[in-house]
């Protein structure tokens, strides 16, 4: 299956309560082979209405702290936990999280990247299966199935609260310092990975 017909396979998706209320199923946006995957929370308001994950503020912010670790939207690619947009913006409940996790999973293997990058506490909750918060562990490194994990801090969080925005960009300059010391890939292509100029 290609990263194309899985997100074709959830388009109709009624496996949860949030199908009802969502406008369209949010799959994921960016580069099928990225190295690098970002995974945020949930689609807003925004992204419910244009079907791609972190657009409008959230989305600006993100974009600003990615060109700030050098890299661009295109480089990676960027999901969410789950696809659908919880009513009222309120938190991912743990069923909703259950169900999607598989798809999510998925998207993991298929892009198959070095390095994921989790952005709050739900995504780092949903990769580890533990209840951490984020604010104690951001800046370590996990390996999951052999994935490096990289837990940061949720960009919305310095919208909600400015004194997080330096913190949020500690965790980008954090990452992009974690990206230049990888060492050089075996399996994939210098190229393909994009990191290595
Ligand atoms: N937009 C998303 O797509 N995900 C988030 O977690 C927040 C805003």
């Amino acid at each position: 299956m290609t990263l194309d017909e899985l997100g074709a396979s959830l388009r109709d998706c009624q496996r949860c309560r949030l199908a009802s209320k969502r406008t369209q199923v949010v799959f994921g946006i960016g580069n099928p082979n990225a190295s690098i995957l970002f995974i945020g929370e949930a689609p807003g308001f925004h992204e419910d209405k244009q079907g791609e994950p972190f657009v409008g503020a959230v989305g600006k912010l993100l974009t600003e702290l990615l060109e700030s670790a050098g890299l661009s939207r295109n480089d990676v690619y960027i999901a969410n936990v789950i696809k659908c947009r919880p009513p009222d913006n309120r938190d991912p409940m743990p069923d909703e999280i259950e169900t999607c996790k598989p798809f999510l999973m998925q998207q993991i293997e298929l892009i198959n990247p070095r390095v994921i990058c989790t952005l709050g506490n739900f995504a780092i909750r949903t990769m580890l299966g533990k209840q951490v918060s984020i604010t104690k562990i951001r800046g370590q490194q996990f390996e999951v199935q052999g994935f490096h994990v990289f837990p940061m801090l949720h960009p919305a969080a310095a919208l909600h609260q400015g004194s997080f925005r330096a913190l949020i960009q500690e965790d980008f300059q954090k990452l992009k310092i974690f990206l230049d010391n990888l060492p050089r890939p075996t399996s994939k292509s210098a190229e393909q990975m994009g990191l290595f100029g």
